[in-house]
């Protein structure tokens, strides 16, 4: 447990309510969802440009990410609204094709350079901290036409460009996350088809997507610590996103279940990195793998890590960034469940909501506070007091101000958040809302939105409003801890 956290239990017996001094409050978006001027002053083409341009049926209202919320010209607005709502860091993302527009270092674009120094000037000219995400899901076109994370190459398409963003921003940028959510761009992306570039080959090119990306991010990290971090004095993470799996029964079956399911998914990701012994869960590599027990053969759809690259990834983080929304009940399941689609084949469990559970407007997002406290307290049991950062929490709902049901869900997932710091003793450092502002929910566009501030996207000036949960926070900033 590190000091800050015991000094905060032991201020916690008087003000529980209260969050530990230190902590951090922010709030999160992505450079594809807001920034908008999507082929303006020499930015590449991107993934999500290409998809939402081909098929824009696949988008729920039709749309795209061409102007979005056009934070690349109204960038001092949001630094401005920030400040006005007291935000302590705030969590955004690099374009990969608007600093690279080729994807490759040999091109590099100069307003893309201006664009994000002036966004981080700007923001310590207001005391903000930044926070960068280097990859936010918006991969150059010319890499994903070279397969993206399926080409093992992206390790040192990554490590170029990484190393362009430590070079022009490191000197004021301290906090980095290599990957957003690498389960997601896999799973959602590559196993199936509901993100672009939506290969759609399930239990196959997600598990070589994780697979490169694990090695991709470590290189990151350790080019950051061999070159960059004496002088820049930064530090480095990943943001993984999970959502909390309950079993549906106390029948041993269900509970091994639920806790495999969370392998399947928190853990593919975090034991490589998080746990002292790396690689990634045995209970994935028993049951993905062919096995012939008489003739000791055994090959696998998971690639496997040599010694050498266990060792080079476990390690690599200074924190863990969290992403975390909602829960899901758990049940063990056999072969004949595959028509449900809910079944998780290689884990064999299904999934289901309590249909008690509120719901936001996304359908994915049921509000179930307690869960939030269970994946934190999972996360540091498993891989011992690892420092978190809440990357992103939030509601979405559909147009408009009076948001009182993000509120709720604010107030009960912070609530639950203060009892695993102050009971539990979780080492939470920060927290960060998503999001700061309504943006491209990707495969659900502007329909879904969980901004703290709306952004009337049919005005071409896209103005900003604050929203009531926005006065909310800010008064939870203000306070330190939770309004009565
Ligand atoms: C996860 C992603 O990181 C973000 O881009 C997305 O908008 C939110 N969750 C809400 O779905």
């Amino acid at each position: 447990m590190s000091i800050l956290c015991k000094i905060s239990n032991v201020e916690g017996k008087l003000n529980e309510n209260s969050f530990p001094p230190g902590f951090l409050f922010g709030t999160a978006t992505s450079a594809h969802q807001i920034e908008g001027a999507w082929n303006l002053n020499g930015k590449g083409e991107n993934l999500w440009d290409r998809f939402t341009h081909t098929y824009p049926e696949r988008i729920l209202d039709g749309s795209n990410g061409d102007t979005a919320c056009d934070s690349y010209h109204k960038y001092k607005e949001d630094v401005a609204i920030m400040k006005e709502m007291g935000i302590q860091f705030y969590r955004f993302s690099l374009s990969w094709s608007r600093i690279l527009p080729a994807g490759f270092s040999y091109k590099i674009n100069p307003d893309g350079i201006r664009y994000y120094n002036d966004l981080i000037n700007a923001l310590l000219e207001n005391n903000i901290i930044p926070m960068i995400t280097l990859f936010h899901w918006d991969m150059p076109q010319t890499l994903q036409d070279l397969g993206g994370f399926s080409n093992e190459l992206i390790v040192n398409w990554f490590e170029e460009y990484v190393k362009v963003a430590f070079e022009h921003f490191g000197d004021r940028v301290k906090l980095w996350i290599t990957f957003n959510e690498p389960i997601t761009i896999c799973m959602y992306g590559y196993g199936r088809d509901t993100l672009a570039p939506a290969y759609n080959s399930s239990g196959i090119s997600d598990y070589l997507c994780g697979h490169n990306l694990l090695k991709a991010h470590a290189s990151a990290y350790h080019l950051y610590k061999n070159k960059y971090e004496s002088k820049q004095k930064g530090k480095i993470g990943i943001t993984l996103v999970s959502h909390w799996f309950e079993s549906s029964s106390t029948f041993q079956t269900d509970l091994q279940a639920a806790q495999r399911k969370r392998e399947f998914v928190f853990d593919w990701f975090a034991k490589p990195i998080f746990h002292p012994n790396g690689d990634y869960p045995e209970i994935m590599k028993k049951r993905i793998a062919f096995r012939s027990e008489a003739e000791g053969f055994t090959q696998s759809r998971l690639p496997q890590f040599s010694r050498e690259e266990i060792e080079y990834i476990k390690g690599t983080y200074d924190y863990l960034g969290l992403n975390h929304y909602t829960t899901l009940m758990t049940s063990d399941a056999e072969e004949d469940a595959i028509s449900d689609p809910s079944f998780d084949k290689d884990a064999r469990v299904k999934s289901y909501y309590n249909p008690e559970w509120p719901s936001a407007a996304s359908p994915w997002l049921k509000v179930v506070p307690w869960g939030f406290r269970k994946l934190l307290n999972y996360i540091s049991n498993r891989y011992k007091d690892v420092p978190i950062f809440i990357t992103e929490n939030g509601f979405s709902d559909h147009e408009g101000l009076n948001d009182q049901e993000r509120i709720d869900y604010y107030e009960q997932y912070l609530s639950a958040l203060l009892d695993a710091i102050h009971e539990d003793g979780v080492n939470v450092k920060g927290y960060a809302a998503w999001s700061l502002l309504d943006n491209f929910e990707w495969k659900d566009g502007y329909v879904h939105r969980f901004g703290l501030v709306h952004v009337n996207f049919t005005d071409p000036e896209r103005p900003r409003t604050k929203k009531a949960s926005a006065q909310y926070y800010t008064e939870i900033l203000r306070l330190r801890r939770l309004p009565k």
